[in-house]
């Protein structure tokens, strides 16, 4: 665990879970731990715990566990100097350059990216007001972009000669090398190098931070493909994790607990521009669960609009069934007559836009809405028997019970069948659902003797029964697991006992999920920790002797040294029975 003056001053001043419960507003009281939903993964029934005491993290389904500066880092994306000037700030303490503090290399790489990535975009920026991004310029203006929005998404234009970004790079003293890993520019054939993004409209693209980790570029020329790029996947960047928009739209999404996903890049620039603020969308990818995790920190109510083609309905109902299956309320807009999201409120004006979403039907009803449409034209009994699979399916993954019975019942009265072979078939749409994807952590105590597993808990807990534990011996416990522990515990100076979890934890990253999990579950028994901890210690004691006891007797022969220790180990045997 890093460890400095300040670092400890910033633990001491903060309260663990006061810093977790903004981000996860659900945490809720549970004996001496909080619960809730895990925020690192996708789950039905809380397994994310947070300890006041030993002011710790730790999930018991995904393993994701330490203290308040790794929360921060996970759940944030920061190195640890990032997290820890984060939370300096919220503790009131003065924190200096982070080049003063512990980084490990990794970390210094992060840093390094962001900062050529923040250069990046303010070259592109700045070449969008050159003479070379008139067009460019042009084309945002003919799609009703204000130079204050464009100002506010850092747009920029990236010439299309191939090397003006790397000689730009070069001339600032960037590393070829790590331009490649931003993937800035690009390995062609011959092993030339040159710019990934020429002839494009610039839009970087930032995480919740508001950091630039990618960009996305558009080309300018109607015949250019792709029509949109992105950046590869970087140690910063993860498609299948980011929103475009979401640092811009966070405050009110967090304010109102709503969140509105679009279909593309300009959609919600546009949405922005016209006070739509709430507004992200994804990256050219479906909708992922990560994503539908990320939104369920912030916000409980969401609402899909994509555009009003075919393959628009279509990816925002398996958008909505993502959001569903996370257990988020979600409606889906139509925005009608062709027209993008953006064009919408360009000609329309936001008043418009917002009927448009305050008439967002429910998945189910913007299901049956599509179907029957056209009373001109009813579906077919063909169209019907595969639209009631589709829609059974989506009312399998709502979780919400309610809600689930009176979309049978709207399904029934629709298809005019009754409701409980509607159920019927629902059972048989809800086995073939592919099953959630949380895979069954292997027990990561495996092995250990309850016995010793509880005795490390206690110590983990009140690290001071350390002082009590002096006549037990680390051979005393049979798993070395156990015994790498224990001897890990005892080598603790007394000052830093208290912190011996999240310590313990750092020391030895491949047991800390046991580590965590031991130190955040509640001690419970009905004896004080003190006299329980006096009887784990005989137990062990005598379960180690007579461990010993056993290997001897399994000897052929016992010298006369050997045969000294078994009737030494017999005596002590019987008279700790007395003391059980
Ligand atoms: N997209 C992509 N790659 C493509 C096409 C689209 O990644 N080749 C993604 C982009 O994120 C884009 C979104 O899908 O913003 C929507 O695509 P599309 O509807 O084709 O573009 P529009 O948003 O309508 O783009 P524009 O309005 O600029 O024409
Ligand atoms: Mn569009």
């Amino acid at each position: 665990m890093t460890s400095s003056p300040l670092i400890e001053l910033i633990r001491e001043k903060l309260d663990i879970v006061d810093v977790v419960r903004e981000y996860v507003p659900a945490l809720k009281k549970a004996g001496r731990n909080y619960k809730a939903n895990c925020p690192f993964h996708n789950e039905k029934t809380p397994s994310f715990t947070v300890n006041p005491d030993k002011q710790i993290y730790f999930c018991f389904g995904c393993s994701e566990g330490g203290d308040v500066f790794k929360f921060v880092m996970n759940i944030e994306g920061l190195t640890f100097p990032e997290a820890a000037r984060k939370l300096a700030l919220k503790a009131g303490v003065e924190y200096g350059d982070e080049r003063t503090h512990a980084m490990t290399e990794a970390d210094k790489e992060r840093l390094e990216l962001k900062k050529l990535l923040k250069a990046a975009a303010a070259f592109y920026h700045k070449e969008l007001f050159s003479p070379g991004g008139e067009k460019a310029k042009l084309y945002l203006g003919e799609r009703r972009l204000s130079k204050a929005t464009v100002e506010r998404f850092e747009l920029g234009w990236a010439p299309a000669g191939g090397k003006a970004l790397m000689n730009e790079l070069k001339a600032k003293g960037w590393s070829r090398d790590l331009a490649l890993k931003a993937g800035l520019i690009t390995e062609r054939e011959g092993g030339l190098v040159a710019d990934t993004f020429r002839g494009r409209i610039m839009f970087p693209i930032r995480n919740q931070s508001g950091e630039t980790v990618a960009f996305g570029g558009r080309v300018l020329d109607p015949e250019g493909i792709p029509k949109y790029l992105n950046s590869p996947e970087t140690v910063l960047f993860s498609k299948r994790r980011t929103l475009y928009g979401i640092h811009e739209a966070l405050p009110q999404i967090r304010k109102s607990g709503r969140l509105l996903l679009l279909e593309g890049y300009m959609d919600v620039i546009g949405a922005h521009q016209h006070g739509i603020d709430w507004a992200v969308a994804p990256l050219g990818t479906n909708l992922t669960v990560e994503h539908a995790g990320i939104v369920r920190r912030y916000a409980k109510d969401t609402v899909v609009m994509f555009d009003d083609d075919r393959a628009g309905v279509q990816a925002s109902v398996k958008a909505a069934n993502v959001f569903m299956e996370s257990g988020l309320y979600v409606r889906l807009a139509s925005i009608g007559g062709g027209l993008d999201p953006d064009e919408f409120l360009n000609e329309h004006g936001r008043e418009e836009f917002e009927k448009k979403l305050d008439s967002a039907a429910d998945p189910l009803d913007f299901q049956l809405n599509l179907l029957f449409k056209d009373p001109k034209n009813p579906p077919s009994s063909q169209d019907k028997a595969k639209a009631i699979g589709d829609l059974l399916e989506t009312v399998a993954r709502q979780n919400d019970e309610i809600l689930k019975s009176e979309w049978i019942k709207s399904i029934a009265a629709h298809f005019g069948v009754d409701q409980s072979s509607a159920l019927k078939e629902l059972r048989k749409a809800a086995l073939a659902l592919p099953q959630e994807k949380t895979k069954p952590q292997a027990d990561p105590a495996r092995g250990i003797p309850q016995l010793e597993k509880d005795f490390l808990q206690l110590l983990l807990q009140y690290p001071a029964l350390l002082d009590q534990s002096t006549g037990l011996d680390p051979e005393d416990f049979s798993h070395p697991m156990a015994r790498k522990l224990f001897l890990a515990l005892q080598a603790l100076p007394a000052e830093r006992r208290a912190k011996a979890a999240p310590l313990l934890a750092e020391q030895f990253p491949e047991d800390s999920a046991l580590i965590l999990g031991l130190a955040v579950t509640d001690f419970s028994s009905g004896t004080a920790p003190a006299p329980a901890a006096a009887q784990e210690i005989r137990k062990l004691r005598r379960k180690s002797l007579q461990r010993r006891v056993k290997e001897l007797q399994s000897l052929q022969h016992m010298d006369p040294q050997q045969f000294q220790e078994y009737s030494r180990l017999m005596s002590e045997l019987k008279s700790s029975a007395k003391d059980l």
